[in-house]
């Protein structure tokens, strides 16, 4: 088979229930909770086109067409649009239209963990380097946090992951890589744990949701025991296609918002709000009047 060394695809796992965000995401997909005007889904997509992805795989599960609507046309809204005269809004849409035939979705049947998810896209992805996003982490930055990895990629090959520094007292919630020799951009991996207690931890440097992977982690993942919280983990296969490969990490200058949880979500959503020209202002008035008078006052929920 013909092997590309080219990174031209992305795998953006979306099976996930988004039990933390009900009753939001009882009728609703969690990734498709809005941050500003977007959903958390757009931003992994963008992120991916900014670096060169040419066709994105979802992995998918039970009840979340929204996703597959959300990247259609929508000639309709399109042609009201047109005679309101709302170029804005019909610039948005087009601008985040796919190319046809750009995109794929296959589904997990079963919620079997991370790695479980990344294998379902084995025959989609085929023979050739893939990028991954998770799209619950959010980058915030002046660059893609992918285009980074890509650059890295160019000079040094192999499997690349994005690492940011946690509070050490935090490592039991990521998955935490051990700190090697500095290479270009980056380092080599020297261990990698999924979710350890601070006292296993090789380091405070957490996988951040960002990878360059080889087709080879699909066969390691098709026999991959299960891990941490009982589930097939992404880092125990990573791990193991370390002791074959090369595998680097990454830095990431920017800084992930972790929108699986509450906390992360409203940060990423004022902060992509305080960097937006129409809003920005505005925002950072009202969030800092509402700091220093401590109103509005509500009751708690
Ligand atoms: C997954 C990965 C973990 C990574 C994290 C980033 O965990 O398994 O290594 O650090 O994403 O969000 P999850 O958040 O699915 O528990």
């Amino acid at each position: 088979m013909d092997r590309t060394n080219k990174v031209r695809k992305a795998v953006i796992p979306v099976a996930g229930n988004g039990t933390r965000f009900l009753p939001a995401t009882k009728a609703m997909p969690k990734e498709m909770l809005t941050i500003v005007d977007r959903p958390v889904v757009q931003y992994a997509v963008d992120e991916a086109i900014e670096a060169g992805i040419e066709h994105i795989v979802f992995v998918t599960s039970r009840n979340k067409s929204a996703i597959e609507d959300h990247f259609d046309d929508t000639p309709e809204l399109i042609s009201n649009l047109h005679r309101a005269g709302k170029t804005v809004q019909v610039s948005e849409l087009e601008r985040i239209l796919p190319t046809a035939g750009s995109i794929s979705f296959t589904r997990q049947q079963s919620p079997l963990g991370l790695g479980h998810a990344v294998w379902c896209a084995r025959d989609l992805i085929g023979n050739e380097p893939f990028a991954l996003l998770l799209p619950d982490m959010v980058c915030y930055g002046a660059r893609g946090c992918m285009t980074g990895l890509m650059d890295l990629y160019s000079e040094v090959g192999g499997n690349i992951v994005a690492v940011e520094e946690c509070d050490p007292e935090e490592t039991s919630k990521y998955g935490i890589v051990g700190k090697g020799a500095p290479v270009s951009h980056g380092f080599a991996v020297t261990q990698m744990v999924e979710k350890p207690q601070p006292s296993q931890a090789p380091s405070n440097f957490y996988l951040n949701g960002r990878y360059i992977l080889q087709p080879e982690i699909f066969d390691i993942l098709a026999n991959q025991e299960r891990g941490a919280g009982n589930e097939i983990q992404l880092t125990d296969g990573m791990l193991r296609l370390s002791q074959a490969q090369a595998f680097h990490a990454q830095a990431y200058e920017g800084r992930t918002f972790d929108c699986g949880s509450k906390q992360g979500f409203i940060e990423a959503n004022v902060a992509f709000a305080l960097a937006r020209a129409d809003i920005g202002d505005l925002v950072y008035d009202s969030i800092k009047h509402m700091v220093l008078t401590h109103e509005p006052q509500v009751r708690a929920a």
